[in-house]
């Protein structure tokens, strides 16, 4: 495994170069195999675990409390054997607040709805302090200084380590940036964005409507605040396009429909084939050294898939390997 920090100053933390998804396990994952993926992933050197309070409440069976408290029921077993490098990171703002209702329902991110969601995932978690805390998409019906501010409280009472923002559009960042620079105000430090090898068109919109793809503009903002000393990691979720490299089954939406699609499989296969990893093994590794570096977030809903991931924090491209990756549209 290799890692990464994330964050600065006393906030700063050591995690390993890949996060996993624990979006599927709990709720119509049993405990027994959830507990499976969990333990490969620490065996295998894995520190950052990613969850929200509201996986997944959209699937039949499911609750948005499901991730969360099989992630509490882990941590209680595994007690004292757990690493304190270990760092959980959960969402605050897209959960319903009616049982089977959807986006109009979420709670949104006022400095109430925020408050109440940190005691919740607290709870859920069974921790005095929650490691990485996003907002998980934006809420442009409150203000953005409320929400900086209902964030930063947190951070200030010492039940939040760290700040990160997820699916926000790049402007709505530097907007956040600013307001933060007041005293007792904290910074995003951490962004969540979908983002693979395959790039969608940005004229046609993801099926997955609340998905804010990574841009051009979020990657130059990231490489301009690192420059700038304010170290802003990247955290790419959905890297595995949900399969679709590897499962004839899973079909890219439309807006993969083009031609630079094909020449970058082509690409993969290429590059795979002189490696003898697999396609997604290529492209988490190509993650992992991209510019800005970025941490790819894997979804698994079987220990073949973590054992698949780790070995690909490992797999280090040439730069001609890189070359052939990048040049290929
Ligand atoms: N911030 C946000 O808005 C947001 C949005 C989405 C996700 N996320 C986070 O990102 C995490 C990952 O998201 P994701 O699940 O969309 O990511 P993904 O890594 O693109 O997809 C993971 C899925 O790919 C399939 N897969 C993995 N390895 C495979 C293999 N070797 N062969 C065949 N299929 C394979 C599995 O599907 P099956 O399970 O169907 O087998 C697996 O569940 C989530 O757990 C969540 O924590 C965040």
């Amino acid at each position: 495994m290799r890692y990464r920090t994330i964050g600065t100053g006393a906030a700063r933390r050591r995690v390993s170069a890949l996060c996993l998804g624990a979006m599927k396990l709990g709720g119509v994952m049993d405990d027994s195999a959830s507990f499976a993926i969990l333990d490969r992933f620490l065996e295998a050197g894995g520190t950052f675990i990613d969850t929200a309070n509201n996986y997944r409440f959209w699937e039949p069976g499911c609750t948005p409390d499901d991730s969360e408290a099989l992630l509490g029921r882990w941590r209680a077993a595994r007690g004292a054997d757990l690493p304190e490098e270990l760092v959980i990171a959960t969402k605050v703002g897209a959960r319903p607040t009616v049982a089977g209702g959807g986006a109009e329902s979420w709670e949104g991110l006022s400095r109430s709805a925020v408050a109440a969601a940190a005691e919740g995932s607290r709870r859920r978690l069974g921790v005095e302090r929650i490691d990485l805390y996003y907002p998980h998409v934006e809420d442009r019906a409150v203000p953005l200084e409320e929400t900086v501010d209902a964030l930063s409280e947190l951070v200030e009472a010492g039940t939040v380590g760290l700040l990160g923002a997820s699916n926000h559009a790049a402007w709505r960042l530097e907007r956040a940036r600013g307001l933060a620079e007041a005293p007792g105000r904290h910074r995003y430090q951490v962004l969540q964005l979908r983002y693979s090898y395959l790039q969608p068109r940005a004229d046609l919109p993801l099926p997955e409507a609340a998905h804010v793809h990574a841009t051009r503009d979020h990657l130059d903002f990231v490489r301009e605040e690192n420059a700038a000393g304010r170290d802003t990691a990247v955290v790419a979720y959905t890297p595995l396009l949900m399969g679709a490299y590897t499962s004839a089954d899973k079909q890219l939406s439309r807006a993969y429909d083009h031609p630079g699609t094909r020449a970058r499989l082509a690409a993969l296969d290429e590059v795979a084939a002189q490696t003898g990893a697999t396609r997604n093994q290529v492209v988490l590794s190509w993650l992992i050294d991209h510019d800005p570096p970025i941490i790819p977030l894997v979804g698994v809903s079987r220990t073949a898939h973590v054992d698949e991931a780790v070995e690909a924090a490992d797999l280090r491209l040439t730069a001609d390997q890189r070359r052939i990756l990048d040049e290929a549209e």
